[in-house]
Order: structure tokens, then C-alpha cells, then sequence
């Protein structure tokens, strides 16, 4: 018998109220493999309490590092490593677990890394990373499932990306940073999480310029030591309490957001009617329940992110009008489309193409989360859809939103998690 939890959400409340933004956890995940690149103690605040995090955890105390949890701290030290394999069942249940193989390869000249395999709406390559690493002179096959990859010593490269890729972006820069000579890295991603772990090398001791654009410029150094650093507030978690505002018509303050990692998002919520209020720290949505359509289109950063694309087809599922989503990061990025449809949403999907006429409401109904942010994208449904809307196999939610269903309790929803049996 298998039990998992179920959301059991009962829409039409407007949300009302302040949330605090926890800790970014695509900002987390790269700088908890970079504590492999040095022997040390390591103190890492405002870290976010979700699945990945404890899948991160277990992937470094497999490999030889002690983690301890307090709270919102993440307390690491790293020893000589006593193995540099990243086993299968961890990799499987995380593709963010391939960001041990810089590390690993850099300090050690040797890393053997299962393939992360597909994921709810398709494969996710990795050819960006191995090429990557060849380039500084790494020697790479796959054996069995596993990415193995030798270096005698790395050496600095020009490495110019055909695609901008976040993961491969952050696995080439932590190998370039104890690489022998100078790295160059062209098309590199400049997503807020890239420059917070650059941040972080750089606070390693490794000599990283360009951070924030697309060409990073590393000097190898024969060693680094280990440092302390906070977390990035995280920006989707917060783009979809923002849209939680405005698809319920009421008023929400995030606290501890950076809008200015949100410029993208921010602009189309106020396209489509929504008033948005700067303070201190502090960033304020306000609707007047009128959803007007605007179309998006996924873009890399600073555009509009491909993380944020299933929550706005729910909004624009109750806009006044016709409007379009196209995803050109993530082609077949759209098993959420299915599940809408069930409460009622008017979608037309051509490719990576959705085309959405709104409807004045949404019905509550039975529905399956099948990846992270199309499982937000049901919540956002659910939260408006006439009725009750139940919510199955949400440990895809827990990877990535922390306390979800307290959050928006304390934001008037009602929403209550339940243990559903199911029987095998
Ligand atoms: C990161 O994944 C994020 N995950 C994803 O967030 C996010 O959707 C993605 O970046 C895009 O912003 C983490 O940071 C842990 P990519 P990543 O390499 O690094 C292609 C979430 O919901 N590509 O930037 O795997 C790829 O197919 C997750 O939090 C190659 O072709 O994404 C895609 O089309 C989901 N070859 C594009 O690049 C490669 O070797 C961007 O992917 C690698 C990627």
C-alpha cells in the first residue's frame, strides 16, 4: 500500500495578506555541490526545507561530506571524499544531482555520475555539460547509465555554449575554477541563481569576472577554502504567489522577494491588469479581479521564465479574452494542459504552442500533479475553480515549494493537505 498526500482545495477566496519567500532552490542545489571543491565548514542560511534540499544532503553524505539541518540552516563540512560515485536511485529522483560531476572531476580528476534520465515532460539532455567538460580536457563516456569522466588535470578553455543552459553553465564554471590557466565561457546563463553561485566561488577563493553576463572570464587557482554564504530569495516560488494574487482577485505582500530578479513576470502581470506596489522590502500585487490576456513567450533570463509558464496558463484560463503561450526552452513542457482542462480550462495545444480563451469559471474536479510547476499551476486552478479541486501526488510540490498549503492558508485559502492510501 502506497500513501501519498493529496491537496484538498475549496476555490473562490481572495487572497489577502503577507508571505515570506523562502530561499531559492535552484540557487541552493549548485552552491551545496560547490562545498565539494574544498575541504572545510560550511554555514549556508535562508536554505529553502524541501525534497531536493534532503536529496542534495543525501547525495553529498554519499560521497564523504557530513550535512546537518537546523531550521533554515545548512551546516557542511567536507572531507576527502570516499567516493566520487553518484548513484542512480539518488540521480533518478533529481537531474540537479548532475551538478556533482564539475566538482568532483575538477578536485579529484575523476567522477562517475548516473544520467539523469527523462523527467515528466521529456528528456533532458546533457550533452551542454559533457562537451563542457571536454573542452577543459576531461575525457568522457557513458558506461552503463553513467556519465564517467577522467582529467589528469583540467585546463583552462574557450568554451562558447550553442545553447544557454543553467546546468551546464554551473557545472563548467565549478570544474573551470581549479582548472590549470584561463577559461572563457561565451552564451553562459545569467540567471540570478548562476551569478549567486559565482558569488559564491568567488567567496571560495576562485577569481571568476563577468558575473552577471553571458561571458564569464575564470582564472584556475591550485586551490579553494571553504566559506559562508545566504541563499537568494527565490523568484518562481514568488512569481507564483504573485499570480495566486491576482487569478483570486485580492492582495498580496511578498517579503523577502527580489523583485528585481521578477522584471519579466512583473510587467505581464501589470499587462494584464494587475497593480504592483514597491516598498521597503516588501512587493505588493493588487487585482481588481479583471484578468486581461497576454501572450508569452518563454525566453532565458532576463526573459520571461519557462518555470513560470504552466502557472500563467491558469491565470490566463480566467482572462477575459484569447491569449497565447508558446515555450521555447521546454518544447513538450505542457503536462499540465491535460490536467486543466479537466477543471474546465479552454486550451488548444499545437506543439509548443497553447492557445487559451478564457472562461469566467472553473469547475473544482479530481486532478494529478505530474511535475513541480505544472503541480502550482493546478493549485492556482484550484484556488478559483468553483467547488473542490483534490490534488494528487503532491511530493512533486514538496520538491519545490516549502509549507505550500500553511503559506497560502495564511494567505485566507482553503486549502488542507490529506493522506491519501493508495492501494498497489
Ligand atoms: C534549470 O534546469 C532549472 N533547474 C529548471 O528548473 C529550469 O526550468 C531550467 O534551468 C531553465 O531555466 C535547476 O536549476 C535545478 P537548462 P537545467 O540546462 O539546468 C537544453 C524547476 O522547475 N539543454 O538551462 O536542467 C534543455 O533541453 C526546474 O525548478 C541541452 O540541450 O536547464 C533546455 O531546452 C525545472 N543540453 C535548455 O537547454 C544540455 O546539456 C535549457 O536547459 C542541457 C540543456
Amino acid at each position: 500500500m502506497i500513501k501519498m498526500d493529496k491537496l484538498v482545495i475549496h476555490g473562490g477566496k481572495s487572497l489577502k495578506g503577507s508571505v515570506n519567500i523562502s530561499g531559492s532552490k535552484n540557487a541552493v542545489l549548485p552552491i551545496m555541490a560547490a562545498t565539494l571543491l574544498a575541504d572545510g565548514q560550511y554555514r549556508i542560511s535562508n536554505v529553502p526545507n524541501l525534497r531536493d534540499v534532503q536529496t542534495m544532503s543525501k547525495m553529498l553524505k554519499s560521497l564523504g561530506s557530513s550535512v546537518d539541518v537546523d531550521g533554515n540552516i545548512l551546516s557542511i563540512t567536507t572531507n576527502e571524499c570516499q567516493s566520487i560515485e553518484a548513484p542512480y536511485d539518488l540521480v533518478k529522483t533529481m537531474r540537479a544531482s548532475i551538478y556533482v560531476l564539475g566538482p568532483l572531476l575538477t578536485r579529484y580528476g575523476y567522477a562517475q555520475v548516473s544520467l539523469p534520465g527523462g523527467c515528466a515532460w521529456g528528456p533532458r539532455p546533457v550533452n551542454l555539460h559533457i562537451n563542457g567538460l571536454e573542452k577543459l580536457g576531461a575525457s568522457v563516456e557513458i558506461q552503463k547509465g553513467y556519465i564517467v569522466a577522467r582529467a589528469k588535470h583540467l585546463k583552462g578553455s574557450h568554451i562558447t555554449f550553442d545553447v544557454s543552459s543553467v546546468g551546464a553553465t554551473g557545472n563548467v564554471l565549478m570544474a573551470a575554477v581549479l582548472a590549470k590557466g584561463k577559461t572563457v565561457i561565451e552564451n553562459a546563463a545569467r540567471e540570478p541563481e548562476i551569478t549567486s553561485l559565482a558569488d559564491f566561488l568567488n567567496q571560495m577563493g576562485a577569481q571568476i569576472h563577468g558575473i552577471g553576463t553571458d561571458r564569464l572570464e575564470i582564472n584556475g587557482i591550485d586551490q579553494l577554502h571553504s566559506a559562508n554564504t545566504h541563499i537568494i530569495p527565490d523568484r518562481i516560488e514568488a512569481g507564483t504567489y504573485l499570480i495566486a494574487g491576482h487569478i483570486t482577485g485580492g492582495s498580496v505582500t511578498l517579503h523577502q522577494a527580489n523583485a528585481s530578479h521578477l522584471r519579466s513576470l512583473l510587467q505581464k502581470l501589470q499587462d494584464s491588469g494587475a497593480k504592483i506596489a514597491l516598498g521597503e522590502d516588501t512587493l505588493t500585487i493588487h487585482s481588481n479581479r479583471q484578468i486581461l490576456p497576454v501572450d508569452i513567450t518563454t525566453a532565458v533570463y532576463p526573459g520571461f521564465p519557462t518555470d513560470m509558464q504552466a502557472q500563467w496558463m491558469a491565470l490566463m484560463s480566467l482572462s477575459s479574452g484569447s491569449s497565447v503561450v508558446k515555450d521555447e526552452i521546454y518544447l513538450d513542457r505542457f503536462t499540465h494542459v491535460a490536467e486543466l482542462r479537466r477543471l474546465g480550462a479552454d486550451i488548444i495545444l499545437d506543439h509548443n504552442v497553447a492557445r487559451i480563451k478564457g472562461t469566467r469559471q472553473l469547475s473544482g474536479a479530481p486532478v494529478m500533479s505530474t511535475d513541480l510547476r505544472a503541480s502550482a499551476s493546478l493549485i492556482l486552478a484550484g484556488l478559483v475553480a468553483k467547488g473542490t479541486t483534490d490534488i494528487s501526488r503532491v511530493y512533486h510540490i514538496d520538491r519545490g515549494y516549502e509549507q505550500i498549503e500553511k503559506k497560502l492558508q495564511g494567505l485566507g485559502a482553503d486549502i488542507v493537505r490529506e493522506k491519501e492510501v493508495l492501494v498497489i
